[in-house]
């Protein structure tokens, strides 16, 4: 079986601040296999690393993404929310996280955040980005917005897509293969070891998020999901080794 991907949310969020080179860096160095990280795009164009639709919580101006040109976003500070020691960290671009995911042959979710912005052409830069690099085996496109992803499977058939969900969707799996999309990134506590053994029947993974709690990490892992999106990719690192070690 496939080892399971240990997808850092937002870089390693729960000691660094969110989506930045810092964030990245240090989910490597905690043992994620996988990076997940959210993107919108600039004023003028730039496909920018940013959970949120305004630049207030993490960079300290109160504007719209969407309305900032990247040269300005460039300049702010994104660590020194966090702490004092992270001061400096930069908004980063997608182009320098997949550099890092290149480099180390990391898995590469990429949340599309088009679901309160309709960012147009969004999913063809990111599909091109992607494809400059030669990185479509190693990218998994998400969203909320699933007629984005439906989108990215017409312009790209080759790189993965995984939908986006809180709960009480009736038989995921069918939904997902009516979006050709290959993962289901589901809200942690609407999954269960029935739906995740047959969804794998109709070859759609299980990739649930945000789960930080090592009894439900361990849940999750009993249950077969393909991977787990978590902010403290070293619990789930040091789980996976204990059960290699000991299978129960
Ligand atoms: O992709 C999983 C998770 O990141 C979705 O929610 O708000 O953290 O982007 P959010
Ligand atoms: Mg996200």
């Amino acid at each position: 079986m496939a080892q399971l991907i240990n997808f850092a949310h937002r870089g390693a969020s729960g000691y660094c601040p969110e989506n930045t080179n810092a964030a990245f860096v240090r989910a490597l160095e905690l043992g994620a296999t996988g990076i997940e990280t959210d993107v919108q795009l600039s004023s003028d164009g730039k496909v920018v690393i940013i959970h949120d639709e305004s630049l207030l919580r993490t960079a300290g101006l109160n504007k719209l993404v969407k309305d900032t040109p990247y040269e300005e976003i460039a300049g702010l500070d994104a660590g020194g929310w966090h702490s004092p020691s992270f001061a400096g960290e930069r908004v980063p671009l997608l182009e320098s996280l997949l550099e890092l995911a290149k480099a180390g042959g990391t898995i590469l979710n990429i949340e599309l955040k088009n679901g309160i912005i309709p960012y147009e052409g969004l999913e063809q830069k990111v599909i091109d980005m992607v494809r400059e690099r030669g990185l479509a085996g190693q990218v998994i496109l998400s969203s909320f917005n699933h007629y984005s992803l439906a989108l990215c499977k017409q312009l790209a058939p080759d790189i993965r897509t995984g939908v986006l969900y809180m709960e009480g969707l009736y038989r995921p799996w069918d939904y997902a293969k009516s979006l050709r999309a290959d993962a289901l990134h589901a809200y942690h506590r609407a999954v269960n070891p029935e739906w995740v053994a047959e969804a794998s029947t109709s070859g759609i993974a299980y990739h649930p998020f945000t789960v930080n709690e090592p009894a439900e990490l361990e849940r999750l892992i009993d249950a077969g999901v393909a991977g787990i999106i978590t902010d403290y990719p070293d619990r789930l690192a040091q789980l996976l080794i204990r059960k290699e070690a000991h299978p129960e």
